[in-house]
């Protein structure tokens, strides 16, 4: 197997950039031959692979004295962004990259099925999402800027819109920053400890499956596109970038975990125990069945313990985790459906979100309602949206007959326009019963796009003239 470049691969794929903070800037450009001319002088500032692990390191010596100041900066197109620099998107062969996150939420249970006002009926049924509309409207691209301070972002902002100023126009800025509790996402849960090891990158967790770089990089070895579709050369090691912006209705969730636990349960176990059967996971990343009845923080710290699973020990029973767990419905390792370890390796993805908006605050808590916005800039990254991110949310969560029929929905994030949403696999004293998730959905898809990530060779040959 040929070596990883990783000085050619942008920072946030294998990774991901060190971030406290993080800006998504969204831009449309505005001239197309002078931006392709200014990008040169962009493309100095990009952190590659190779940067960004010296960037980890050096944040590791300087922890005892204090944070170190340090920016990470990625770029990345949509097809309409490819299509303004005169880059043919279609030769890439992602027809969902063509056609752009937009219509894909817009398609129904043939699509992502994001909520929204429902244009037709059944099973061929559209909808309009409930999107941000900014995010409904042309984006080009969208440049990811990472660091210790809001500061640190701004001022490398400054920079780079100056240097791109009348070239483009930045139509919308998104902000995340981690929550006080490091590595928590807003729900409460630790959302950093399952991603697939790389080959030639990393070194596997016990139990994690080592996975090939062309899943996730365009062009190196495992990348299999479509039929019939010889990726360009120019696009090897770059990767597909999938952003979302996902609201998440916290004090509504915790108000159903209350109202649903097992009333045998004192309150706080029992719905402690209702939201790690969700996820799959206790708050603190162990695992449940290591810790069946409470959580253990000791068993989430431990890079060896916190994926040394694959179900197969509860394979068709769900009783020590149920089938529609948001972790089991993502990846779900050995599975009850045959020939599921095929489609599964292809079905990879790695994570790299962020929480935006404020803590919950007391009247929000007391009211069970949510009056600020909060939830999670969600990002991943592919080689082939069709067989990551995008097989994944329509026909792992949203498939209520996913793994076997009548399971239920991805409690977490699974949408559904058509049906009621259920999940089963709650109460292990009655595995089979039913549970109606309610109509509003917890995570509300508020926009995003699909992006390509270009490698270096590719920005400085293909995009920069
Ligand atoms: C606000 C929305 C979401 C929340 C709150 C959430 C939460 C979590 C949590 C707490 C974990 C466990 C931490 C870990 O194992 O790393 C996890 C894992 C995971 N999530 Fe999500 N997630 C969300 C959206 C999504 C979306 C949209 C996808 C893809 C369609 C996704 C795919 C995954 C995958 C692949 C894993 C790892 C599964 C494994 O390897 O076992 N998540 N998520």
């Amino acid at each position: 197997m040929s070596e990883l470049d990783l000085a050619n691969i942008q920072g946030d794929i294998l990774e991901g950039l060190p971030k406290k903070h993080q800006s998504f800037l969204f831009f449309v450009i505005l001239d197309a031959t002078q931006f392709q001319h200014r990008l040169k002088d962009i493309i100095p500032l990009i952190t590659t692979t190779k940067q960004a692990l010296r960037d980890i390191q050096a944040i590791k010596e300087h922890k005892a004295k204090g944070l170190l100041k340090l920016v990470g900066t990625n770029i990345a197109f949509s097809h309409t962004g490819l299509h303004a620099l005169g880059i043919d998107d279609a030769a890439l062969g992602d027809p969902l990259f063509g056609k752009g996150q937009l219509a894909d939420a817009s398609a129904g249970a043939m699509g992502l099925s994001d909520p929204g006002a429902i244009v037709g009926s059944g099973p061929t049924a559209r909808t309009n999402p409930a999107w941000d509309p900014d995010f409904k409207k042309q984006i080009d691209g969208c440049i990811l800027i990472t660091g210790e301070s809001k500061e640190t972002i701004f001022d490398c902002s400054k920079d780079i819109l100056t240097k791109l100023t009348n070239t483009f126009k930045i139509i919308k800025e998104v902000h995340g920053h981690l929550r006080p509790e490091e590595g928590r996402e807003h729900f409460g849960f630790d959302d950093n400890l399952s991603q697939p090891p790389i080959k030639g990158f990393d070194t596997p967790n016990t139990g994690e499956q080592l996975t090939e770089p062309g899943l996730i990089l365009i062009g190196e070895e495992g990348n299999a596109p479509l039929s019939g579709v010889t990726r360009p050369a120019w696009a090897k090691d770059s990767s597909f970038l999938v952003f979302r912006k996902l609201q998440q209705l916290v004090p509504e969730f915790n108000k159903f975990l209350d109202d649903n636990s097992d009333k045998n349960l004192p309150p706080k176990q029992g719905s402690e125990l209702l939201g790690a059967h969700l996820v799959r996971r206790w708050k603190s990343g162990a695992p449940i069945d290591l810790d069946p009845t409470e959580d253990n923080p000791d068993n989430g710290k431990f890079k060896n313990r916190v994926n040394d699973f694959d179900y197969s020990n509860d394979l068709t029973a769900q009783i020590r985790c149920p089938f529609t767990a948001h972790l089991r419905k993502m990846n779900p390792r050995a599975s009850k459906k045959p020939g599921l370890e095929f489609v599964q390796k292809s079905a990879r993805i790695i994570r790299r979100g962020i929480p935006y908006g404020p803590e919950v605050n007391e009247h929000e808590a007391e009211a069970h309602a949510s009056k600020h916005d909060r939830g999670l800039l969600f990002v991943c990254y592919q080689s082939d949206i069709g067989k990551g991110f995008h097989f994944i949310q329509q026909f792992w969560a949203n498939d209520p007959n996913f793994p076997g029929k009548g399971d239920g929905h991805d409690g977490i994030i699974g949408q559904d326009i058509n049906n009621q949403r259920t999940i089963t696999g709650m109460y292990p004293q009655n595995v089979s019963k039913p549970l109606l998730l309610p109509k509003q959905v917890f995570v509300v898809p508020l926009g995003g796009e699909y992006f390509l990530s270009p490698s270096i060779s590719a920005l400085n040959t293909t995009f920069a003239a």
